[in-house]
């Protein structure tokens, strides 16, 4: 697999701490030390599918591809106001695509997922390009009455252009079953049948808990592919992990015994945008200049199931 394309979009609206401590019981300074977060963008007259045709755009304009040329949609969300159709399926048509599309839900991991399955589809020449889409909208999780989660999060969406090559070193996946630590339940229709009654629980997370989860598990995914591609973290450039918290970066990069410089971060401009958080950073890093012919760059996510996922890949220059 090779990234031949990145892209991104956000929504206008910037939301300070600030103007979140105007109506929650918080205050910039506690955001800003426990998460490293200053301002995040919110959806507020756009839409999700609007933003996520935008980061694919970019991406497939990035790649010089049309959407004609690609031969499977892959989008990455957690949850949207459409449970059927996919979002893929209703960004198809507008991208010009005419291919099958499916969307995943490897919640924040859900664009190391979306790679690994890229990988598999290339590897048996199932398809040549593929569009991975990641688009998230978190903020609609929350109940905005609780500072514990709605402070965290932001909408966003990145996407890549994958085709065939040799740049993805190595890739892993794990999946635990954690459910009580980090769940967003949404209630279905009743039926003249049912007996359980279901109520919308609004996102409910055991933050020390994700926290230490988050940590052990993102430096065993790290250490492991490390070893696996018989590499170091002196031989990596550039660690893109899950921009959920500074903090949880920190831990791991003292682990890692490596320089700040090689952990770039922007959550603390767009908060944690769920799966769309690594791509977002990349196609920011790539229109910057900032990846360099040649570079190794450690992918590494973690997210609500409990699932990780990390992928060591080698860039090229687009
Ligand atoms: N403003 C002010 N005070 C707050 C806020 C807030 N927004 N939120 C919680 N507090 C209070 C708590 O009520 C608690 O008060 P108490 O001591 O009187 O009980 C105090 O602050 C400390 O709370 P802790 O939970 O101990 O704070 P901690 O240092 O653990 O930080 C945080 C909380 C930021 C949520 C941290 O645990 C964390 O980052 N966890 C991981 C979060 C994460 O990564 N989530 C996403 C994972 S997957 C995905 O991306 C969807």
């Amino acid at each position: 697999m090779r990234i031949i394309g990145t892209g991104s979009a956000l929504p206008d609206k910037i939301v300070t701490n600030d103007m979140l401590a105007g109506f929650l019981d918080t205050s910039d300074s506690w955001i800003r030390t426990r998460t490293g977060i200053e301002t995040r963008r919110m959806l507020s007259t756009g839409t999700l599918r609007d933003l996520a045709y935008d980061a694919a755009m970019s991406a497939l304009e990035s790649a010089n591809i049309r959407g004609s040329k690609i031969d499977y949609v892959i989008c990455s969300n957690v949850a949207n106001s459409y449970v059927s159709p996919s979002l893929s399926s209703i960004l198809l048509n507008r991208l010009g695509c005419k291919c099958p599309c499916f969307d995943l839900n490897g919640a924040c991991a859900g664009f190391i997922y979306a790679l690994d399955i890229a990988e598999s589809f290339l590897k048996t020449g199932r398809a040549k390009n593929i569009l991975i889409i990641c688009a998230e909208e978190p903020t609609r999780f929350c109940n905005w009455h609780e500072r514990e989660t709605s402070v965290l999060f932001g909408d966003g969406a990145g996407a890549v252009v994958v085709t065939t090559g040799n740049n993805l070193m190595g890739i892993r996946v794990t999946a635990d079953t954690h459910t009580d630590v980090l769940y967003y339940k949404r209630s279905m229709e009743r039926t003249p049948y049912d007996r359980v009654e279901e109520r919308t629980t609004p996102l409910v997370m055991i933050g020390r808990e994700v926290f230490r989860l988050a940590v052990s598990a993102s430096i065993k995914d790290i250490d492991t592919l490390m070893k696996q591609c018989k590499v170091t973290s002196e031989d990596i450039d550039l660690f893109l992990l899950h921009q959920a918290n500074l903090r949880i970066i920190e831990n791991i990069r003292e682990h890692l015994g490596q320089p700040k410089e090689k952990f770039p971060t922007n959550m603390q401009h767009y908060g944690n945008t769920s799966s769309a958080s690594i791509p977002i950073l990349l196609d920011e890093l790539h229109k910057e200049g900032r990846l360099n012919d040649g570079a190794t760059l450690m992918l590494s996510a973690f997210g609500g199931g409990f699932v990780t996922g990390a992928a060591l890949i080698k860039w090229s220059q687009i």
